[in-house]
């Protein structure tokens, strides 16, 4: 794992992420979003860990998309942008085990829309977070326009990004955009506790509950609804559950085996 931006470190089953271009605060440039194609798509095939935590060095999370590298873009160049930005995010959100966002400060333009690929978002007490890419007379490329309208709503979507403000995380949390806050000092820690509780879950449970609650959110209820049927059944194939329901019954803690 020798990336020049990037810095990955596996612990007890959890992958720790920091994006590390602390001189750019963390902007995603081209070798940095590159970097973290290399890590999701090599893990994918590995999965040699079971949570991922994605984090930033110094002061920032991201603070977008690289502004330098965007302002020398033309059309095909802006729309080849977006599609491999697109596509990491897209990885991320689809990515076999829970990826959660431990957002340590500013988290703007692309580094928001990083933070709403993933699955869960805990956030620093210091955190801004926001897309200002109408500052600079553009639209947010890696997802914002839709992503954020699914978090927080249309409306609250539209101010943000008509409005380019950036919020702290005691309103990113009133809106739904993060999920926990906590004081700087505690967040990875906070991190890891979380993906420490989610592992020690029924790996296929969880896998199938995010890809349910993702495939979900793009289709109608009785599609959605018809999706968990199937998979309620599938995971009653497994030997988790034989497992998790015997335990109950038996009044002791489950021993799972990830099956
Ligand atoms: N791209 C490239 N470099 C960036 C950057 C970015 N997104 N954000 C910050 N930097 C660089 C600065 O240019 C500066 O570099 P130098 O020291 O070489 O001058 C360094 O990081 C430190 O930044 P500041 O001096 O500006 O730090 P600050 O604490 O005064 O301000 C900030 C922090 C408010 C986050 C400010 O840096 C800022 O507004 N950054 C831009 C945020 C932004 O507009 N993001 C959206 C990008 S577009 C996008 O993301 C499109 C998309 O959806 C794909």
């Amino acid at each position: 794992m020798d990336y020049k931006n990037l810095q990955a470190e596996i612990k007890d089953d959890v992958a720790i992420v920091t994006l590390n271009r602390e001189k750019a605060l963390n902007a995603l440039d081209a070798e940095l979003i590159s970097e973290l194609h290399d890590f999701f798509t090599t893990h994918w095939m590995k999965r040699d860990f079971r949570c991922v935590i994605i984090t930033g060095a110094g002061k920032a999370f991201a603070a977008g998309a690289d502004i330098d590298e965007l302002s020398k873009l033309d059309v095909a160049g802006a729309v080849r942008t977006a599609a491999i930005g697109q596509y990491l995010m897209k990885t991320i959100e689809n990515f076999p085990c829970p990826v959660i966002a431990a957002i340590n400060g500013f988290a703007l333009g692309g580094g928001c829309e990083l933070a709403m690929a993933c699955d869960i978002r805990l956030a620093s007490e210091k955190a801004k977070l926001g897309q200002p890419e109408i500052n600079l007379g553009i639209i947010p490329g890696y997802g914002g326009t839709q992503r954020l309208a699914r978090l927080v709503g249309r409306g609250k979507a539209k101010q943000l990004i008509f409005t380019g403000d950036m919020i702290d995380a005691a309103e990113a949390h009133r809106i739904g955009l993060v999920d926990e806050v906590y004081p700087p000092e505690e967040l990875i820690n906070k991190a890891m506790e979380m993906a420490k509780k989610i592992i020690a879950k029924s790996k296929p449970s969880v896998i199938a509950a995010k890809e349910l609650i993702n495939r979900g959110l793009d289709v109608n209820l009785s599609s959605g609804v018809e999706f968990e049927k199937r998979a309620f059944g599938t995971i009653f194939g497994g030997k988790d559950a034989v497992e998790g329901l015997k335990a109950f019954m038996e009044k002791r803690p489950a021993n799972f085996k990830h099956k």
